[in-house]
């Protein structure tokens, strides 16, 4: 029987994180719930936008506000964080006190082809090329990760399954 009946999926940006998480939760029966759409819900507007006419502090303040509220008010859910969540305020602490965390681990290679061809949604990154952002993920990794380690399960993201998933939670 899995003993936490909420999961929370941790990792940089072009990770898979939703994509795996929606599959995640109907193998479970579980609700699946992606923080970045719940904050564009809740302003009514994209993230894009929103780094742009408030920047990126004010999004900080929404996101970690954002997720406290599900935190608080939800069960039996499979969370898709946004990559920049775990390592802002205290969330990761949070995070773990309310639910399974996975950080699905990729290398800066693969990221970076991951990430080349989706960009424009992603304020962070839209206007790098190729080698700036190998170098931008770089060095945001290497800030990012010692948050991302903190979760309970560290699963190598490349070919993983939800059935994987599932198994390893059992
Ligand atoms: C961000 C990742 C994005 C989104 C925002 C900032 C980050 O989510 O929250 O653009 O700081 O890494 P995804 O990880 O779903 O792309």
């Amino acid at each position: 029987m899995i003993q936490h009946t909420n999961i929370i999926l941790v990792g940089f940006m072009g990770s898979g994180k939703s994509t795996l998480g929606k599959k995640l939760a109907n193998q479970l029966g579980y609700s699946f719930i992606d923080l970045d759409q719940e904050i564009e819900l809740h302003l009514g507007m994209p993230i894009s936008e929103l780094f742009e006419t408030r920047g990126e502090d004010y999004f900080r303040e929404v996101e970690t506000q954002t997720l406290k509220n599900k935190l608080a008010t939800t069960t039996n859910y499979v969370m898709a964080l946004g990559g920049g969540t775990p390592c802002f305020y205290n969330n990761m602490d949070m995070i773990n006190e309310k639910g399974v965390s996975i950080y699905l681990k990729y290398n800066v290679g693969i990221l970076t082809s991951r990430l080349l061809h989706a960009k424009t949604k992603r304020p962070l990154i839209a206007n790098k090329t190729k080698e700036e952002l190998e170098l931008y993920i770089q060095n945001l990794l290497n800030k990012r990760e010692k948050f991302y380690l903190k979760s309970k399960l560290v699963v190598d993201g490349n070919n993983i399954t939800a059935q994987q998933i599932t198994n390893l939670l059992l």
